[in-house]
């Protein structure tokens, strides 16, 4: 409806075609004048005066004057030199904005001969406008898996110049990742548009900033610009990285558990959680399990439970580090446990020969030992020796056994049993020991004869005295043993005036007494000599002999008093008699 409404009424239109019609038939036609805008005011537009044929100086006398149509004057007469000129300042965008050509008419008449010129001026457009963008910064994001050819739309430029004065085209930053393409649409207008050109990494450049200027064809050219600023998104794309693909460590086999023992750390260039990374073992020993903790989040790695050199010294295991999306990183671990002396030598009897016999040769054989110790090198390494000043000696053989032998003969009646103690000591810093004790019983040989305290003997007995009375006791000692030390009495047979010595004496074998076999008579035997031999049950049996004295005492019928024969006075047990009337 706009259209019609906007169309001149019907009596107008008669009254400006009956209008011009005059002009055209009157006036010379049209007259055109162009000026460029944003002249200073008072700036020539045309001789109004020469193209209308008047003399300038009567312009005023011909009542020319400038008509229109209630706009505001744009252009004045000059009086004085009857030009056209400037009324202001004009601005062509102003008054015609984009239209390629900007032409104002207005209408000269000439009052005196009722004539009216029609003048069409255009205003020619100065490069006054730069393209101008609606903002400064524009934010863009765009993911780092976004496939090249991928396209962002940017925002337009205007440029209210027209022709080349107006906006032109559009250039980009050289840069590695992004370029320009400019789609012109329907309308005429130039769309500019990123295009990925390279795929972006955001571990390598998280943000790019780039500059986009638009610019017109004027002369001078003007421009403007736009900061394009494209954070990239991240996208898991990246797996842990161990920092060491190996891991070495050494540990004391004594360390308390709970200890750490390192740290292993896996980085992810990826952000946020993309980058989180959890710790586990991949591959471990179902035995080792227990004894290693990782710590799932700091990858932090202590012992769970004590170590043993003696059972493993040595642990490999695989680690992997696992990122949100699933990607894995791995590396290895090798733990050497290194020996602590803490295990004494074991001392091993293998063979003992007890008891041994007193009179072995010097380097008899007693014992084979064997000794250990289970920590290695130094720590492993045993000297053995006896200690106390024995009669035997350690001998080395081979493989770590040794052999206990004796030094010298033995003397079981001096010593008959020793608590051998054999020291084994490893080479450690401090150095372990163990004592053993080793029982070692000497057995008996007869090497002893059963001897009497005393070279001889005297004994006394008083005449009359009754058969089978005991007259003296002789004891022979035997330091030997059992059979060895059993000892037996026997009297030398002789011969004592005519009859044998064994019907006068006779002698237990068992307990060395002595009995009296008849009554002595003073006056017939004053006194006898005796060869007593003690003799052991050894095989073969050790004897000796010993001398005895026996003196038969006078009694004296008249005399009542007892009678005690002397003491003897060298000491010996004397025989107490008492007398029969007693
Ligand atoms: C041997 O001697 C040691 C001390 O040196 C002692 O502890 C051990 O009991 C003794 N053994 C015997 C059987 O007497
Ligand atoms: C003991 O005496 C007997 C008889 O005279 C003799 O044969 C023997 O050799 C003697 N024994 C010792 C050890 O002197």
């Amino acid at each position: 409806m706009a259209a019609p409404q906007s169309r001149p009424r019907r009596g107008e239109l008669i009254l400006l075609c009956a209008l011009l019609g005059t002009l055209w038939e009157t006036g010379r036609g049209q007259i055109r004048y162009s000026v460029p805008e944003e002249t200073d005011k008072g700036s020539f537009v045309g001789n109004v005066s020469k193209d209308l044929g008047l003399d300038p100086r009567q312009l005023a006398k011909h009542g020319v004057r400038i008509v229109s149509r209630g706009r505001t004057q744009l252009f004045a007469l000059n009086p004085r030199s009857g030009s056209l000129v400037t009324a202001g300042r004009i601005d062509r965008e102003e008054l015609c904005a984009q239209s390629p050509r900007c032409l104002i008419n207005i209408n000269i008449l000439v009052e005196d001969k009722g004539k009216l010129f029609g003048i069409e001026i255009e205003i020619i457009d100065i490069n006054d406008n730069n393209p101008k963008f609606q903002v400064e910064d524009l934010e863009v994001k765009i993911n780092e898996i976004a496939v090249p050819g991928a396209r962002y739309p940017l925002p337009e430029a205007v440029d209210p110049d027209v022709g080349v004065n107006s906006l032109q085209s559009y250039q980009l930053n050289p840069n590695h990742h992004f370029s320009l393409d400019v789609q012109t649409g329907d309308n005429g207008a130039i769309n500019p548009e990123l295009v990925l050109q390279r795929a972006l990494d955001r571990e390598e450049e998280a943000a790019h900033h780039l500059v986009l200027t638009a610019s017109d064809g004027g002369e001078p050219r003007r421009s403007s610009t736009v900061r394009i600023h494209v954070t990239v998104l991240d996208t898991n794309d990246n797996a842990p990285v161990f920092a060491q693909p190996i891991y070495r460590v050494k540990v004391l086999e004594n360390v308390p558990p709970g200890t750490r023992l390192l740290t292993v750390t896996a980085s992810d260039p990826d952000e946020g959680i993309n980058g989180k990374v959890a710790y586990k073992f991949r591959k471990i020993n179902e035995k080792q399990t227990p004894l290693f903790q990782l710590n799932e989040n700091t990858g932090e790695i202590s012992i769970a439970k004590s170590l043993d050199y003696e059972e493993c010294s040595f642990y490999e295991m695989e680690i992997q580090a696992e990122d949100v999306g699933a990607l894995l990183g791995r590396t290895k671990l090798f733990i050497s446990v290194e020996d602590v002396n803490d295990n004494r030598p074991e001392v091993i009897i293998t063979s003992l020969f007890s008891p041994v016999l007193e009179n072995s040769l010097p380097g008899t054989v007693i014992a084979f030992l064997s000794v250990h110790d289970q920590d290695s090198g130094k720590n492993g390494q045993v000297v053995c020796y006896t200690r106390d000043n024995l009669p035997f000696k350690l001998e080395e053989s081979i493989d770590n056994y040794y052999r206990l032998v004796t030094r010298k003969y033995l003397d079981r009646e001096n010593v008959s049993i020793y608590n051998i103690t054999v020291m084994a000591s490893d080479l450690g810093t401090p150095p372990l020991s163990t004592e053993t004790h080793i029982a070692l019983h000497v057995a008996d040989i007869n090497d002893n004869p059963p001897t009497f305290p005393r070279a001889s003997y005297s004994a006394y007995i008083l005449e009359n005295n009754l058969r089978g009375a005991s007259i003296f006791s002789l004891t022979a000692h035997d330091p030997d043993s059992q059979e060895n030390a059993q000892v037996t009495y026997s009297v030398t047979e002789d011969t004592l005036q005519g009859a044998p010595l064994s019907s006068y004496i006779s002698i237990n074998s068992d307990t060395g007494v002595l009995y009296a076999l008849q009554s002595f008579d003073y006056e017939q035997i004053r006194d006898l000599q005796l060869l007593v031999t003690a003799s052991d049950s050894g095989d073969p049996p050790l004897s000796s002999n010993v001398s005895l004295n026996l003196f038969v005492l006078d009694q004296n019928d008249n005399a009542p008093e007892i009678l005690y024969p002397a003491l003897p006075t060298d000491g010996s047990t004397g025989v107490e008699l008492a007398p029969r009337s007693a």
